[in-house]
């Protein structure tokens, strides 16, 4: 026979047994609870870690974007820009649209301390002005900035040219040991609707109007802007730390060879519109690009419209 006091602490001992299960059971639940919700807000570690080295939450993620070129390799799931569907379907995103892959223009991510003071002539959008029905061409040349937009149904994916003389530069450069990669290339009227309306959301819009065009107004619309980076060191994609890079230093030094020129260059913002863009190369043929680097020069200085 057990005696009182046995009985006493055993139903002690249950008692103490039941509240710890009790909490086992809580936590198992909360941390279910917390996996189910950081599986369904997107949540993952590289994200966090970009995050953690940015220094602030990203508005936009960065996504492995692969060209139009590229697109056979995956599914054809986005884009950024699925290149060649002509619009549709510019490049992708292993796995999905590039219009579901939106690009950081980190250039502005230190925009109050690194952003150079906006010259007060720049070339600037006009009041009231209407997306035309045809694109403007200067001298056989697509010419897209704040006062010659895009019709807003424009839409002729990546350029087929463009990519071609791009692979070949992507593989002169290899042998230089820089890995180039095309992160953003094609981009239609509606992820630039996208990606405006983001930077506007997050810098206001007197300052995004300086490194990010409004929709019918980009060059990446034309086909024919390819912003460039390195394979590997997503960190320097549309950054301006880009600049400080031995590719994008390759770049500015070889571009011209393949055709292409660097469209935003530092301190030509009063004729461009745009703040310098170490990354965003535009196509316009090699005998174009060669006159056009030889007399250190912008797109709209060589066609004449400043
Ligand atoms: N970042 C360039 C200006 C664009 O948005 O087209
Ligand atoms: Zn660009």
């Amino acid at each position: 026979m057990r005696s009182k006091k046995e009985k006493l602490a055993d139903r002690k001992r249950k008692r103490k047994y039941k509240w710890i299960d009790g909490i086992v059971v809580l936590i198992f639940i909360l941390l279910a609870g917390i996996i189910i919700w950081l599986g369904t807000n997107g949540w993952s570690m590289s994200k966090a870690i970009n995050s953690l080295q940015n220094g602030q939450e990203p508005l936009v993620e960065f996504q492995e974007i692969e060209s139009a070129s590229e697109r056979g390799r995956e599914d054809e799931v986005d884009d950024p820009e699925g290149v060649s569907e002509e619009g549709e379907k510019p490049e992708e995103i292993p796995l999905r649209k590039i219009e579901d892959a939106p690009i950081i223009e980190k250039s502005q991510e230190k925009a109050e301390e690194a952003a150079p003071e906006k010259p007060s002539s720049a070339i600037d959008y006009i009041k009231g002005q209407q997306l035309p029905k045809e694109p403007k061409y200067v001298d056989g040349v697509l010419l897209a900035n704040k006062q010659y937009p895009l019709p807003r149904d424009y839409a002729p994916g990546e350029s087929e040219e463009a990519r071609e003389a791009y692979n070949e530069m992507e593989a002169a450069a290899v042998t230089s040991g820089i890995n180039l990669h095309a992160f953003s290339t094609y981009r239609s009227y509606e992820y630039q609707v996208t990606l405006y309306n983001r930077y506007v959301e997050r810098d206001g819009q007197e300052a995004a109007d300086r490194y990010s065009a409004r929709p019918g107004y980009s060059e990446h619309q034309t086909g024919l802007a390819f912003d460039i980076g390195e394979v590997n060191h997503e960190r320097h994609w549309a950054s301006n730390s880009f600049g400080d890079t031995e590719a994008a230093k390759w770049l500015a030094a070889n571009a011209h060879k393949y055709g292409f020129i660097l469209r935003y260059p530092e301190g030509k913002e009063e004729v461009t519109g745009y703040m310098h863009e170490s990354w965003h190369y535009r196509y316009v043929g090699k005998k174009r690009a060669a006159q056009i680097f030889k007399h250190n020069i912008t797109l709209e200085e060589y066609l004449g419209v400043q």
